[in-house]
């Protein structure tokens, strides 16, 4: 079984962490594709408990080789500190790989995201402010250095100095910033090629030996589908390519590497930050949510946005994930209400939409058609068995199954590893 590929499917934070942990007993790599320190997966490895932001979770298993692939961007300080906490914890860290091709976050990226969403005022994106986006757009504009330049001190040096004078220029001029010094970047960031030089590797070649070795290789996806730069809710996304083709380019296999697709869902929807979101509840549903579900984001502890399963979106993420299944998460959070809706259409000036409408304009003025189902009100975190459920919830999810046409193989029920109802094997 060698390919999986592991995808949100909605605005992210959908418990990608815990399928992590469940699938990992028979994974020999787990291999981050893109994304940077802007996500966040929280673990629950025998009681302890990990909040991973760049580091693959494949780390917290001994048997796991950890790989940061080049469609990463990486803030080497705050990777620095994740492998120091980690270390302190008892992990051994030294397995972790890093592809030189793999981007660096710059201290200027950091500033740029601040300044940029100050300057957007109440247009404003809502980034976790950690550099993502002008890291990014460095690499496309080709003038991004990479975590290969670190072990180069002067090719890191002079392709800082190109960068740099023009971000100094932006900062300055455009937003009243101090400049920033090339001296001290540098002398920090050769500082941190030491620490990671060990790590460094081409992950190519481990990713495709390990394939060639029928070796299970887990490519993590971070954030979500509905987050992809090209098929998100644009401008409202993060600057990378979540979707389950992203891992081909992001980790360098080909799509043929892999064979299955897990798309996870939360049994309801949240998103962090701006942008339009269809089926989000009205306040008071929504904090009963965030309450029941503990809803505030990993990394910046934000309260997230909460609302009702997205059967439209939903049926997009499958679409373009190719989804060979689907696991849904927090399944119990849903047993604090006595009615259950789920978002099936959309609808737009008396037209009804049932796949994602073909422009912004209608999709962000869009209202949710809900079907409503019986709820169970019921404690449900007891259930491992199908039939532990009540059937009202076996309703819902059959429903959610005929509306995403694509198999529920796993439901979550609660957040500890044992809390799983496995409806069926993965196929
Ligand atoms: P950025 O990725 O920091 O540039 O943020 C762009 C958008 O993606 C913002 O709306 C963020 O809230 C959202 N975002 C980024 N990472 C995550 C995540 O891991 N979970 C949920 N939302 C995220």
């Amino acid at each position: 079984m060698p390919g999986i590929a592991l995808v949100g499917t909605q605005w992210g934070d959908e418990g990608k962490g815990k399928v992590t942990d469940l699938l990992a007993e028979k994974t020999d790599l787990v291999v981050r594709y893109q994304g940077g320190n802007n996500a966040g997966h929280t673990i629950v490895v025998e009681g302890e408990r990990y909040a991973l932001h760049l580091v693959p979770t494949g780390i917290l298993y001994p048997h796991c080789v950890p790989v940061i692939g080049p469609g990463v961007v990486v803030n080497p300080s705050v990777l620095i500190e994740e492998l120091e906490n980690l270390s302190s914890r008892g992990i051994d860290t030294t397995r972790l790989l890093l592809s030189g091709n793999a981007h660096l976050i710059m201290p200027y990226h950091l500033e740029l995201d601040r300044v940029t969403e100050r300057r957007l005022g109440k247009n404003r994106l809502g980034t976790t402010k950690r550099g993502i986006g002008p890291a990014y757009a460095d690499k496309a504009t080709r003038i991004g250095l990479r975590v290969q330049d670190l072990l180069d001190p002067k090719i890191f040096s002079a392709k800082l100095e190109v960068a740099l004078k023009e971000k100094n220029l932006f900062l300055t001029r455009v937003y009243g910033r101090l400049p920033m010094d090339q001296a001290e970047i540098e002398d920090a960031y050769l500082g941190f090629a030491e620490t990671l030089a060990p790590h460094i590797s081409d992950t190519d070649t481990v990713i495709h030996q390990a394939l060639d070795a029928d070796k299970t290789v887990l490519f993590e996806g971070a954030q979500a589908t509905m987050l992809d730069l090209d098929h998100g809710t644009y401008p409202f996304v993060t600057s990378s390519n979540p979707v389950a083709g992203g891992a081909c380019a992001g980790a360098g296999v080909g799509p043929l590497d892999i064979q299955r697709i897990i798309g996870i869902s939360k049994a309801y929807c949240t998103r962090v930050g701006s942008g339009p979101f269809p089926s989000e509840a009205d306040p008071a549903d929504g904090e009963i949510l965030v309450e029941a579900g503990q809803e505030y984001g990993t990394t910046t502890g934000r309260k997230r946005r909460c609302g009702w399963f997205d059967a439209v979106a939903g049926r997009f993420a499958a679409r373009l994930n190719t989804l060979t299944e689907v696991v849904i998460t927090k399944l119990d959070v849903l047993s604090a209400f006595e009615k259950i809706k789920v978002c099936v259409a959309y609808e737009f000036e008396g037209q009804r939409h049932e796949h994602m409408p073909p422009n912004q304009t209608i999709f962000n003025k869009c209202k949710p058609v809900y079907e409503e189902l019986p709820g169970w009100s019921q404690d449900i975190t007891g259930a491992r068995e199908t039939e532990d459920l009540p059937k009202e919830a076996r309703a819902y999810l059959e429903l959610l199954e005929e509306l995403l046409a694509t198999p529920i193989s796993w439901v979550s029920v609660g957040p500890s590893r044992d809390e799983i109802v496995r409806l069926r094997e993965m196929s």
